[in-house]
């Protein structure tokens, strides 16, 4: 366990607010160290955690990956990806001081025979650092291997916590965990055959969002506004993921997963929870995963039969985006022509509970949207008699809050009040809280904190694989639809669009409509 007295300052805490443990000294492993994720995402993030100073003196990083790379070119690959990812907030001086942390061993992970000689790599870069034994698996590659990784791993005897070498093994697996009900039971059992549940971290970088933690904080610590959180005053609630971005250099994963298992079976079925879930006893890892669980399980499933009702999906076609002309998805590299694979997906959803019965949960996510947002709107019920109803302004919309998960990170309440005048004129306002202004900084990126709290062994903001399986229950029957009837509920949309217009009928025909956020 960490030294809990070993203790680093976050910039601008408030007095008394804790600080954060610096985990123990860890070899992180990263399976798939050539790919975007690595480049993108997970170095500049510990790159992060290294200028605050929450990374142990010992900390490195063992990328692992077929593309033949020396720890020199691996270091001058990964400088690249972290100037880009970093733009002017790239500090060369600090990068020359944290990429003695970083080392490359080419393998296959898909061939057993090489696993011996990772091992021999991973003793040795651990004698060289000063690292006690505590190994952190990443597997950072296509979905479809990570079976074939941590059976690969278990076989080299990389997983056993052994007495004579002290120290933790963990694995962090990156989402989708499998693509259907079937395939996430049987990765289940391949991974709980090598490491136990304790050990496993399945990671939803949304989890990791501040504005995404903030919810719970919104919602339990705030008096006023749990009163209010149910079927009695909420019309309906509306989560968007959406994305300005295309499929990008992803085509190969995209492709086969598409926007259901990339965005809804995961990312947005997160939030669905979190902002339904009831109040947890308490705040532990597993006492907020249980209501988590306990909501999840609550939300109806929809049979296949009746899925065309409650879902639409879209694939974009060529289009503009920020005045620029983008070409259609399947014109994208990687993407066979007839692709039928959905980049956009909308649902609605009904909870079967004392508190939601009877209100719908519109979620949507798309790529190449005209606009970059992920909020979660929720719509009140109108005053219940309308006194304002003929003025000038005409029609008065009910009260509407918004909490804007990015780009413009904060929460918003639209309320009615009066146009300054001779007349009764009403007009809605909003009162806004904005994180960077209370705050005086934009939130940090998920990936750091979660890598964090793996190497810490803090599971809270991890799925638990009970939370996986039923997000898979949920999605079969759509799953089952689409396999049987590949083109089923798919429109093409303009890039540049919000959607196909097929979307809109979801709530059209209930009286209701998609907020442009
Ligand atoms: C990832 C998806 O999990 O989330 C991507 O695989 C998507 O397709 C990304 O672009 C969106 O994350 P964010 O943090 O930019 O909203």
């Amino acid at each position: 366990m960490a030294d809990p007295s070993v203790t680093a300052p976050i910039g601008g805490l408030p007095p008394g607010a804790a600080e954060i443990s610096v985990p123990d000294p860890c070899l992180l492993v990263i399976f798939g160290a050539s790919g975007d994720l690595t480049r993108r995402k997970l170095v500049p993030a510990l790159f992060g955690l290294h200028r605050e100073k929450l990374l142990p003196a010992g900390f490195s990083v063992l990328g692992v990956s077929r593309t033949p790379h020396t720890d020199d070119s691996f270091r001058a690959l990964l400088a690249e990806g972290a100037r880009e990812e970093l733009g002017s907030g790239f500090d060369a001086a600090s990068w020359d001081a944290f990429v003695p942390r970083l080392f490359y061993h080419p393998g296959d992970l898909l061939d057993r025979a090489g696993y011996p000689a990772l091992r021999d790599r991973v003793r040795s870069v651990c004698a060289l650092r000063g690292i006690p034994g505590n190994l952190l698996f990443y597997l950072a590659i296509a979905p479809k291997h990570y079976g074939s990784a941590v059976l690969g791993i278990g076989a080299a005897g990389l997983s056993a916590e052994e007495e004579a070498v002290p120290g933790f093994r963990r694995i962090v697996i990156e989402k989708p965990f499998g693509d259907d009900l079937a395939s996430a039971k049987r990765l289940s059992a391949e991974v709980s055959s090598v490491f136990r549940e304790e050990q496993v971290f399945r990671i939803d970088h949304y989890l990791g969002k501040e504005t995404v933690q903030n919810l719970l904080v919104f919602r339990f610590g705030n008096g006023i506004f749990e009163p209010l959180w149910n079927r009695n005053y909420i019309d309906h609630v509306q989560i968007t993921a959406a994305e300005q971005i295309g499929v990008g250099s992803r085509g190969d994963y995209y492709d086969g997963a598409g926007a259901v298992r990339d965005m809804l079976q995961n990312h947005l079925l997160q939030l669905l929870a979190l902002v339904a879930m009831e109040p947890p006893i308490s705040l532990s890892a597993d006492d907020v995963r249980d209501e988590k669980l306990k909501l999840l399980r609550s939300v109806e499933s929809i049979p296949a039969d009746r899925v065309g009702e409650a879902c639409v999906r879209g694939q974009y076609a060529a289009g503009t985006i920020r005045g620029e002309a983008v070409p259609a998805y399947r014109q994208e590299k990687n993407i066979p022509p007839g692709s039928l694979a959905e980049t956009y997906v909308a649902a609605r959803f009904t909870i079967d509970n004392w508190r939601w019965g009877g209100v719908p949960f519109y979620l949507r996510s798309g790529k190449r949207l005209a606009g970059r947002s992920s909020e979660i709107a929720i719509r009140f019920r109108p005053a219940p008699y309308r006194l304002f109803e003929d003025t000038a302004c005409g029609q008065m919309e009910s009260n509407l809050l918004v909490l804007n998960i990015q780009p413009d990170e904060g929460i918003y309440l639209q309320i009615g009040a009066k146009f300054p005048g001779p007349s009764v004129c009403v007009q809605p306002v909003d009162f806004r809280f904005s994180y960077e202004q209370s705050f005086g900084a934009k939130s940090k990126p998920a990936y750091g904190r979660l890598l964090l709290d793996a190497m810490l062994g803090d599971p809270a903001l991890f799925p638990r694989e009970d939370f996986v399986r039923v997000s898979w229950a949920l999605l079969d029957p759509f799953l089952t639809r689409w396999r049987e009837n590949p083109g089923r509920d798919l429109y093409f949309y303009p890039a540049g669009s919000w959607g196909p217009r097929e979307a809109d009928t979801l709530l059209t025909r209930e009286g209701r409509r998609w907020r442009t956020p």
